[in-house]
């Protein structure tokens, strides 16, 4: 049996990770990773698969950046090749980026199962990019497993079989049980002057934010008054970059601290230490959950319900009134703010990719 797993962008990356292990050690399968090229910087890309001790993939298309279409096709051709050539039994796809649902795509027409790890997820925006991926890649995938309750109710509503779907818990968060550690003995915190505690994380790259220059310079004006209470440290991701310069802002400007994108464990020593995280990304809404740190996020809505019923998190969106006082509220000690041990949420326990590999083994090794 022959399993093909497709990886492009950074939040793949650390979502294969666990699965590509376990399946290496709990089933006796080939596997072979194909990376689309979709991120290709190094410190998007090479320094992930560093950290998440990850080799080297098998095939790289090469496909980098463009509009939608451009890159959502060309992973299409590029990676029918590989599905041709390969004959695999079983495609691995992973969350919500163009690379997802093109390669789930490319498998639908020409018969190959595909299975969607990180199914089920709805935000009801159909704004975003990512949602169209998702409910594309769910309709047309054969094998769905999903993080939390959520995902299920999601699918089961849109009409997808029931003996599709495989509740079998976030595999993001497996990674980040098993560096944790590691990520406490990062650097990171003395390269940047901080003390525990005593600073604020910034993420943001979603187009609804940062494409906007409305949007973007009034988020930025806020950022930089909260920086005066608490130091953010904001590290850019290269879309973003390319607006903040664009809007004259490419310099770190009061206490908001531009670096450049971080590694996975430097990343992970920094969030886990912060007082506060401000991010419009999906993965860090789970990750702050799971380590009981306050998260603000810049977005009207999430895919990610459990975080705000369960975790940590609140939705600012962009109000920015909002996204100030709930800032302050937290500094002040606002009670229902103070670190909570892990969340608890349901199969968020770092074995998610141990049950995908068991459910794997058992459906393909009986055939
Ligand atoms: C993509 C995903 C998003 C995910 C994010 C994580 C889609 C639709 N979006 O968004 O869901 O949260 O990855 O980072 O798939 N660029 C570089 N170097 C790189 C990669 C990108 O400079 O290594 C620049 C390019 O100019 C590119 C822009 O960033 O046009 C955006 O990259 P793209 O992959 O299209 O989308 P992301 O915003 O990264």
């Amino acid at each position: 049996m022959k399993l093909v797993h497709v990886v492009g962008a950074r939040p793949n990356f650390i979502k294969i990770a666990p699965v590509w292990r376990a399946i290496a050690s709990l089933t006796p399968f080939e596997q072979v990773m194909v990376h689309t090229g979709q991120h290709y910087d190094v410190n998007m890309s090479d320094v992930f698969f560093v950290d998440l001790g990850l080799p080297a993939p098998d095939h790289y298309l090469g496909v980098g950046s463009g509009t939608h279409a451009q890159q959502t096709a060309a992973v299409m051709v590029a990676f029918e090749r590989v599905v041709q050539q390969l004959g695999p039994d079983l495609v691995l796809v992973y969350g919500d980026v163009n690379s997802t649902v093109a390669a789930a795509l490319v498998c639908a027409k020409l018969l190959v199962p595909v299975a969607h790890v990180e199914a089920g997820l709805r935000s009801f925006d159909r704004t975003m990019p990512e949602e169209i991926n998702r409910l594309l890649t769910d309709q047309i995938a054969d094998w769905l497993f999903t993080p939390s309750p959520d995902g299920d109710e999601n699918l089961l509503r849109e009409g997808v079989a029931p003996g599709k779907i495989h509740r079998v818990g976030n595999v993001m968060i497996d990674s980040l049980v098993r560096l944790l550690q590691t990520a406490s003995r990062s650097t990171v915190l003395s390269e940047l002057g901080l003390e525990p505690e005593d600073y604020a994380v910034l993420t943001m790259h979603r187009p609804s934010n940062v494409d906007s220059e409305d949007a973007l310079g009034d988020l930025l004006n806020t950022l930089i008054r909260l920086s005066e209470r608490l130091p953010i440290i904001f590290p850019v991701h290269p879309r973003t970059w390319q607006r903040l310069e664009t809007l004259g802002a490419g310099e770190a400007r009061g206490q908001l601290r531009l670096i450049e994108p971080l590694s996975y464990v430097d990343f992970l020593g920094l969030m886990s230490q912060a007082r506060i995280v401000l991010t419009d990304s999906g993965g860090i809404q789970e990750e702050t959950s799971y380590l009981g740190i306050p998260c603000l996020t810049l977005r009207a809505n999430t895919e990610r319900p459990v975080t705000v019923e369960m975790g940590t998190n609140t939705l600012v969106g962009q109000d920015t009134g909002l996204l100030t006082s709930r800032f302050h509220a937290i500094l002040d000690g606002d009670d229902s703010w103070d670190r909570r041990p892990p969340a608890g949420i349901s199969l968020w326990d770092g074995h998610a990719a141990e049950r995908i590999a068991r459910i794997i083994l058992e459906t393909l090794g009986r055939e």
